[in-house]
């Protein structure tokens, strides 16, 4: 257990003869100019002047970090304007704050009697009152870590003690030199008479901000992107006694701790970063548009890539569709049929997924009913509206109904868990939607069955050109070398990922589901289950698997090794914990993160990286999917790329140069490539310049256009021929640095050399590699002339694209051409 520092601070307040003695305790008192430091030495308690104040408050802050971040502050509105502040502790066991010797300025309110009390800062940064007397270290009289300031600590508790009536709620600083609660707080609210569900939120004075969403058992249903992580495990504990979240650090020489900035109003999980001494983001709410607290109003869904963000749920219409059109959404929707609640025309539900649950604040809950007395419940009673399971664990349970409007709903993108919200509609809605579906699954069917021919007759010409590379291979005397790759059983990966549980499930990748598993020996491991036939021989597939997994370079992901058992083909990859670089590099907040030196040197992780696929290796292994969401970051945002080889792989083309299967993202894919199905390293090369030049603007080539719909590429030429290139650079990189913006330049002219329109003008990746590290001349780019406005990318994909499976303009496609 952790003892006090108090005997050090005690020698030395002899010394100063500020203590004051008391009969229970050898000492008793802090005075301004002394300090308490936790036994570890990491927290270090004492009197501040905060930011540009002269007021002296008490508080906690973190010893060994050179900037001085104060977590937790005793008299947050009651300063003391000189240096006699005395911190003491009373024969009652109570913590008293003296200013000169006279006045009390702050104190705690234990009512426990206590008949030794002492004082401790523990090693987790919470001070706290005991009585020694008491066997039990465990309990307090009093602790900081109740009466949270603007900080939440590991081990720390957001929470509401029901016994006590205690909350642990945060409240921003007014400002940097003021302590004293500004108008942001957080924490949980509910009302347990009425039984409502939990939720926690940030208020604004006392109207609400921003909202987590329900707990569904293992997250907030408001942030899936908080999900099991490497830094932290975290926890929310809902029943009679207390309700509470809190979270725990994994690796204890990381710092970390979660924020209320008034200055910004947003709630910072924040983590130190030694390297660069300052505090990093490491996530953030609310974290867009949509997560502030009913932007789109009630029975309306907010979705942030859509243009405008709100749309009416299904069943309901805009309240005024005049406001609504001019995107004032505070009305929200009202339903197209109102409920009718007889036995004779019974109302309905309709199923909606991924959904943030609407606020719980007019809702009930009821831990032991299943889903079908909940929708019961539901029926029976006239005012309720929408149900839902409050826990989604195994396969569901729990009863959470609403009552009223919906409100604060989002439809969360990267959601791993997706959960299914009830909402009762008018008999009327029911049947109109089911038309709707039966008219959607016809298309789709007709749909498939297109696709599906088509690959069948991919599958011919696939099966083709493997043969004649087999060959290829064994003249190579390839198959001769030891080709050492583990092969894992089944059973393993499926323990490692928990049966492929949909908990686990990182994300879709081109080829299929990503999970991520733990093997036995701990290591963490992300495994891509392919959901295409190969249509290899198992051998054959071994064999390339082998191959691929040759090529090791610090700049691609590295494959473990596989699992090919019945009809299960499973790629086995190291695990990236930051997931990937389009995730940082087109959101506002974390685009902040990527500063301009990490950006360059990701730019050139993935040139070396390409290199080594297109030079280096044996295998001259071209990409061909090459785009932002296929660079991995591991911890340290070294760039990895992933994906490479599986086209060769699985479409087998390794001496052909022309492919009747154009996989690839529009967007990213060589005119050559797109239109002709021509492909070469240099249709990698223009792959890398569209995503330099992602890089650099913080803009996605796909989706970007301006006003007289150039796209991306357009923009930078015309950028370039203005000499005012500097400007594509990302607003959210403030710096105009001179050896920045040579960088940046550089890293421009790169790019529109590499998508030049004709594959001969571009430069190889070892050129590029040369260019972007050195400060010679480059070569004059021409006009990049194809892809220059949204029509012309419009007609590149309509000329090589099926027109129906036209919506899948942000994923990989792999589609056969008609010829
Ligand atoms: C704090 O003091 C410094 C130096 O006197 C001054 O430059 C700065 O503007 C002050 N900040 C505020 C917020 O008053
Ligand atoms: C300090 O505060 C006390 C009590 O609040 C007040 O009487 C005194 O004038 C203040 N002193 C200065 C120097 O502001
Ligand atoms: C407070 O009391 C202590 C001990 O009684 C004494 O040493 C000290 O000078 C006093 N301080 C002030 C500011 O009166
Ligand atoms: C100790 O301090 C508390 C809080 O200020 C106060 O209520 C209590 O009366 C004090 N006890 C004694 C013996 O001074
Ligand atoms: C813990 O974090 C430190 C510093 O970030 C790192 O060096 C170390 O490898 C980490 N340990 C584990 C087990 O992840
Ligand atoms: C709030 O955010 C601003 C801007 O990022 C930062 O300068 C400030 O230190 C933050 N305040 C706290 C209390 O973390
Ligand atoms: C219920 O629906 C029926 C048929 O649509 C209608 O005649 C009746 O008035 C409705 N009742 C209410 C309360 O809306
Ligand atoms: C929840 O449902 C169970 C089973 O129907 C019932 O026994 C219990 O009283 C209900 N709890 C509340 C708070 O309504």
């Amino acid at each position: 257990m952790v003892i006090v520092t108090l005997i050090l601070t005690f020698l030395f307040l002899f010394q100063t003869g500020f203590s004051v003695v008391d009969k229970f305790n050898q000492f008793q008192s802090i005075s301004d100019g002394t300090t308490l430091i936790s036994k570890d030495g990491s927290f270090e308690l004492g009197f501040f002047s905060p930011g540009n104040s002269s007021n002296r408050y008490v508080g906690i802050w973190y010893k060994n970090i050179p900037v001085r971040t104060v977590f937790w502050v005793a008299n947050r509105c009651s300063p003391i304007n000189d240096s006699s502040g005395l911190l003491t502790i009373n024969n009652t066991g109570n913590l008293v704050l003296w200013y000169q010797n006279k006045s009390v300025v702050w104190s705690t309110s234990s009512s426990k009697q206590a008949t030794k009390p002492i004082v401790q800062l523990l090693d987790s940064g919470n001070l706290v009152l005991r009585d020694e007397e008491d066997g039990n270290s465990d309990t307090y009289l009093w602790q900081s870590f109740d009466y949270p300031s603007d900080t939440t600590m590991p081990g720390m508790r957001l929470g509401w003690h029901l016994r006590t009536g205690l909350k642990q709620r945060v409240s921003a600083w007014r400002n940097w030199d003021d302590p004293c609660p500004g108008d942001f707080t957080a924490g949980i609210e509910y009302d347990p008479l009425r039984h409502t569900f939990p939720d926690i939120y940030i208020l604004q004075g006392t109207s609400k901000y921003f909202r987590t969403g329900p707990w569904n058992g293992i997250r907030f249903s408001g942030t899936p992107e908080q999900r099991p992580n490497p830094l932290y495990s975290y926890d929310f504990v809902y029943n009679d006694d207390e309700v509470y979240y809190t979270f725990n650090l994994k690796n204890k020489s990381v710092v970390a701790r979660i924020v209320m900035n008034q200055t910004t109003s947003h709630h910072d999980r924040l983590t130190w970063n030694d390297e660069d001494k300052a505090w990093q983001i490491y996530s953030t709410s609310p974290k867009d548009n949509c997560d502030r607290y009913g932007t789109c109003g009630a029975n309306a869904n907010c979705i942030i890539n859509d243009n405008p963000i709100c749309q009416c749920l299904r069943g309901f219409n805009p309240k005024s569709q005049e406001k609504w059109n001019l995107m004032d959404w505070s009305e929200g929707c009202v339903r197209n049929n109102p409920l009718n609640c007889s036995e004779k025309y019974k109302d309905g539900f309709i199923k909606f997924s991924g959904l943030k649950l609407p606020d719980t604040a007019q809702s009930w809950v009821n831990k032991s009913l299943n889903i079908k007395e909940c929708r019961e419940k539901c029926l029976s009673d006239c005012s309720c509206t929408a149900y839902a399971n409050s826990d989604i664990r195994g396969k569901g349970s729990g009863c959470l109904i609403w009552y009223g409007d919906l409100s604060d709903m989002r439809q969360n993108t990267d959601d791993v868990n997706q959960l299914e919200l009830f909402i009762r509609m008018s008999h009327l809605d029911i049947e109109k939607g089911n038309a709707d579906i039966k008219m959607r699954a016809l298309i789709a069917v007709a749909v498939i069955g297109g696709v599906s021919g088509m690959l069948l007759l991919g599958y011919f010409i696939c099966r083709r050109g493997s043969k004649d590379r087999n060959q290829t291979i064994t003249q190579n005397g390839d198959q001769d070398e030891d080709l050492e790759l583990p092969l894992f059983s089944l059973p393993s990966i499926a323990k490692a990922t928990e049966n492929f549980s949909i908990d686990n499930k990182l994300g879709e990748g081109g080829f299929g589901p990503v999970y991520r598993g733990r093997l036995e020996d701990g290591q963490e491991i992300a495994v891509k289950r392919l959901s295409i036939n190969s249509r290899q021989g198992v051998n054959e597939l071994k064999n390339e698997i082998k191959l691929i997994s040759k090529l090791q370079h610090r700049n691609l992901v590295k494959l473990l090794g596989c699992c090919i058992q019945g009809e299960e083909k499973l790629l086995v990859y190291e695990y990236m914990p930051n997931k990937s670089l389009d995730y940082f590099l087109f959101d506002q907040k974390e685009g902040k993160l990527l500063e301009w030196l990490k950006r360059f040197q990701i730019i050139c992780g993935i040139a070396r990286g390409l290199q080594y696929l297109h030079q280096d290796s044996r295998l001259r292994v071209i990409h061909r999917d090459l785009k932002a969401s296929n660079v991995l970051l591991d911890n340290e945002m070294n760039p990895k790329i992933s994906d490479f080889g599986l086209a060769r792989t699985f479409l087998g083309d390794q001496t052909e140069e022309k492919t009747t299967r154009v996989t690839g993202t529009y967007g990213y894919m060589a005119p050559e490539y797109a239109c002709n199905g021509l492909f070469s390293t240099k249709s990698d090369v223009f792959s890398f310049g569209i995503l330099v030049l992602e890089i650099v603007s913080g803009k996605k080539s796909r989706s970007f256009h301006d006003k007289n719909h150039v796209t991306l590429i357009g923009q930078a030429w015309a950028l370039y021929k203005e000499s005012n290139s500097f400007e594509l650079l990302d607003k959210n990189l403030q710096e105009s640095d001179h050896n920045i913006q040579k960088q940046v330049l550089r890293c421009i002219h790169v790019s529109l050399l590499c998508v030049e329109q004709s594959p001969v003008d571009r430069p190889n990746m070892s050129s590029v590699v040369v260019m972007l590290g050195s400060e010679s001349e480059l070569p004059q780019p021409k006009q990049p002339p194809c892809y220059f406005t949204e029509m012309d990318l419009a007609k590149v994909e309509r000329s090589s694209m099926n027109p129906e499976s036209s919506s899948t303009n942000h994923m990989s496609i792999s589609l056969l051409k008609a010829r």
